[in-house]
């Protein structure tokens, strides 16, 4: 058995990535010339995203990273937001590309938003490989969108269920049975 077979369908290949990664890279190349921006990727579920992005922007560009974890369900009322691990460089005065795998409710996204801000950076701006527009709770808009999802719980390319299938090259939905009962409820934001 291998992870492929978990996998219900595929909504977007490998090459439907890459050629988005191309695309935003590009993009970004053209927008950002001559202000040497920070790209700060998501932990964990931006990595993929990232590396592919990065080397699609041929323009000078710093990388950082942060982890911000939202909780969901249970005890934890949702939405409650935790910094788990600080970018290492100060951001004041610079300009900022956050590098999401998805957008959900923005809640994540208002958060580093407003944590950016606050630290004094001089632009701020959003490129997301899925942006999942009906989940949204809190008014955030995404710049650069890779692809518009549907509002279904995904995995693959840096997107888990569980911590496992961000390995997966592409992105695509669990087979039903995959899920255990309890978790089909609360499904939405793991990171
Ligand atoms: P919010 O809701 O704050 O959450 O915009 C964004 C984070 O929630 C996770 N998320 C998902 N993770 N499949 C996943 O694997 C999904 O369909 C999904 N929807 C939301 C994700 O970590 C994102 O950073
Ligand atoms: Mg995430």
């Amino acid at each position: 058995m291998t992870m492929n077979n978990d996998i219900e369908r595929v909504l977007y290949s490998e090459a439907d990535i890459a050629a988005a990664a191309q695309r935003i890279g590009a993009q970004l190349a053209y927008d950002y010339a001559g202000k040497t921006p920070i790209l700060l990727s998501v932990l964990k579920g931006a990595i993929l995203w990232t590396v592919d992005v990065m080397r699609a922007m041929d323009e000078y560009a710093e990388i950082e990273f942060i982890d911000v974890s939202s909780y969901h369900g249970g005890v934890e009322s949702a939405g409650s937001i935790e910094l788990r691990t600080d970018l290492t460089t100060d951001v004041k005065g610079r300009d900022i590309i956050i590098l999401e795998d998805i957008v959900d409710t923005g809640r994540t996204l208002k958060y580093m938003i407003e944590l950016l801000e606050q630290r004094g950076a001089a632009s701020i701006k959003v490129a997301s490989l899925l942006d999942k527009k009906e989940g949204r709770v809190v008014e955030i808009d995404v710049d650069y969108i890779g692809f518009d999802v549907p509002n279904e719980f995904v995995v693959g390319y840096g997107l888990d269920y569980k911590d496992l299938y961000r390995n997966l090259p592409y992105v695509g939905v669990l087979k039903p049975e995959v899920y255990t009962a309890e978790d089909s409820a609360t499904l939405n934001g793991q990171d």
